[in-house]
């Protein structure tokens, strides 16, 4: 197959062209019982309670500890973490609680506060003093560094008390928090392995907060979490001390503590230099409940303040104020706004929430942009771009009105439904509207049973087979980067050991990190965008190796990316018409049979490799069987 090159772009390529998806969703199920994770030491008696004075408002349980009479030793109780906790050597643990006599005592001693080994060997502590004269609640802080590393990340943190001193004694406690070293030492921060794989990615920007965790589930029965208007992911819940995060029965079977809030979102995504494409919860809960058209006023409310916490002048806008008190005077950048999550779930009532909420909100932000605010702020961060609000049902089935500008579009299919849809985009009208592939993955090899189990089909981890299929459709979006201006792979994030939805982007467990295939193909992508897009010979719509080019005119270099979808290797000649091409250029081949994928007993099975290869103005290159490749060569 030859491919003949054009001389001039077609097209920008956007700068938000490839991103990231969050939303809280595949870390454990059966979280319910109140005493998941905790257990006690030495006999220590350890329940949940109403608490009638409790830390706060929004947390009115705490955990109550009896220290029978007749013990001996330390006794305590113990959290194992998420799945294990790895302790590190030199590392520093920040840990608080709070804790509370219910009743006054002449008790005065001390607590044992320290992280161990499940088998019970102290790894670190500290010694805090309690008087049993005080019945008001009082925060211990605690900061523990480790001389040593234990074996395995089977490890917990651990209270108690000397078991003759204290007995008989209730003590209450509540809120309890342990970090690690954070990303960028941020306060209720990310995992620093888990974020740092996320910022190798350079993902241009970060979906937030659903999902379906904003709205609805798919699997968990309705009945038993939180799908319920009342229990919807509301922004004011999720900022500030985290006594005042109640948490929620999130839609994915576990509670969400919501400790990543709303501020962490938008810190994080500055962090990684990602823009936000927030959504706000637009009038549809569980598998059919719509709010009525005549009760929605509050719910658009809400999602006018929650724009304003991101973006109002504390001057004249309470959740601004909100923000700048929170210490963020400052309004983040924000030019897109989603409404909803997959509404064709509820596209009869779409028709009037999506008016309601476009209308009121282009009405409440006319430009979506960052108001003069009085201090001093770099003139280009005043104003940001204006954009239209992004609908979510089924594109123009139901029509709409407004007619959305800008819609996003999901797709979970085989890795040869992607293959063979890689020009999905190539028809569509250009008429000024835009899409945002906002979810997209390969995640079965069986048509009739997309969702289904491993046993039937079902990836656990992403293939190269899976990986290789999602390049095609992604190299059809680059070439549709005219109108298609985001993508997002979904989900993001999964803990090996309980998630309710696999293959993720970034599969992990307590001690690593496993970047999957798809990552790799993510990465590939987003760190060879180019500026331009420069059109050249049609890859076969119904043909299984695919191709793309694109240029960097600030580094003068022409970016080709191929990916073969089948065992077969695939030659391709690239004719190019530019003066000088280089003789030789670098490729990124990332390769591995069908089914090889990245996984705990195979972390690294899959790799992009570089090698330098021939070019020329004329050069063939042979695509191995299941590759994605990206070849960059300096051209003038
Ligand atoms: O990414 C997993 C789920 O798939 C999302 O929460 C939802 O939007 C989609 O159905």
């Amino acid at each position: 197959q030859t491919v003949s090159v054009s001389a001039t772009a077609s097209h920008p390529i956007p700068t938000t062209l490839w991103g990231q998806m969050f939303e809280d969703i595949s870390v454990t199920p059966n979280t319910a019982a109140s005493l998941n994770a905790w257990s006690a030491i030495n006999g220590g008696q350890i329940s949940v309670v109403a608490d009638s004075v409790p830390v706060s408002n929004s947390l009115p349980n705490s955990l109550r500890f009896t220290i029978p009479a007749g013990r001996t030793g330390q006794v305590g109780f113990a959290n194992s973490g998420f799945f294990g906790m790895k302790i590190v050597a030199s590392s520093t643990y920040k840990g608080s609680f709070f804790v509370k006599f219910p009743t006054v005592s002449s008790f005065t001693g001390n607590l044992i506060v320290g992280l161990r080994t499940t088998s019970g060997s102290t790894v670190v502590s500290q010694t805090v003093p309690i008087r049993g004269a005080s019945t008001s609640w009082q925060q211990i802080n605690v900061s523990l560094t480790p001389r040593t590393t234990p074996p395995s990340t089977d490890n917990q943190f651990f209270v108690t008390i000397d078991g003759a001193a204290a007995s008989g004694q209730t003590i209450n406690f509540a809120m309890f928090s342990l970090f690690p070293p954070t990303f960028k030492n941020r306060a209720n921060g990310m995992r620093n392995d888990i974020a740092t794989a996320l910022a190798e990615m350079k993902p241009k920007f970060f979906r937030f907060p659903g999902g379906n965790n904003l709205v609805r589930s798919l699997v968990v029965p309705i009945s038993c979490m939180g799908q319920t208007v009342p229990t919807r992911w509301q922004w004011n819940a999720t900022i500030g001390s985290l006594l005042d995060r109640p948490g929620r029965a999130g839609d994915w079977g576990y509670i969400n503590t919501d400790g990543l809030g709303l501020l962490e979102y938008l810190l994080f995504c500055e962090d990684l230099g990602m823009e936000p494409i927030m959504a706000v919860w637009a009038g549809f809960a569980l598998g059919g409940t719509s709010v009525a058209q005549n009760g929605l006023q509050p719910y658009i409310q809400q999602a006018i303040d929650q724009i304003n916490f991101v973006i109002g002048d504390p001057a004249t806008s309470a959740p601004a104020a909100r923000r700048a008190a929170l210490g963020r005077a400052q309004p983040f950048k924000l030019t897109y706004v989603e409404i909803g999550n997959e509404d064709f779930f509820a596209s009869d009532t779409y028709t009037y929430r999506w008016p309601a909420f476009v209308n009121a909100l282009r009405g409440a932000f006319p430009n979506l942009s960052a108001p003069l605010l009085p201090f001093a702020l770099p003139a280009a961060s005043l104003i940001y771009k204006s954009t239209e609000f992004i609908a979510t049902s089924n594109i123009n089935s139901p029509v709409l009105s407004p007619n959305p500008a800008q819609w996003d579009h999901h797709v979970y299919q085989t890795p040869s439904w992607f293959a063979q849809n890689s020009f999905f985009y190539d028809d569509m009208p250009r008429n000024g509207v835009t899409f945002f592939e906002g979810e997209y993955a390969a995640i079965s090899t069986n048509p009739n049973d997309i969702f289904g189990s491993p046993a039937n089909g079902r990836l656990t981890f992403s293939t190269m087979q899976s990986a290789s299929g999602e390049a095609a459709y992604m190299i059809g979006m680059e070439r549709n980067s005219d109108i298609v201006f985001a993508a997002s792979y979904a989900p993001l994030l999964g803990h090996v050991a309980g998630s309710q939805w696999t293959p993720n982007l970034i599969a992990f467990d307590t001690g690593n990190v496993y970047r999957s295939a798809s990552y790799f193909v993510q990465k590939l992508f987003s760190t060879n965008m180019g500026n331009e897009y420069i059109p050249s010979t049609l890859p076969s719509r119904t043909g299984t190796v695919f191709w793309g080019i694109t240029r960097n005119t600030a580094t003068g270099e022409i970016v080709i990316k191929v990916s073969n979808t089948v065992a077969a290797q695939a030659n391709l000649t690239f004719v190019l018409p530019f003066a000088n091409v280089a003789t030789s250029g670098s490729l990124q081949v990332l390769t591995g049979a069908a089914t090889a994928s990245n996984s705990p007993t195979t972390p690294s099975a899959l790799a992009p490799a570089t090698r330098t290869i021939t070019t020329g103005k004329t050069f063939t290159f042979a695509a191995a069987g299941f590759s994605v490749n990206v070849i960059t060569i300096k051209a003038s």
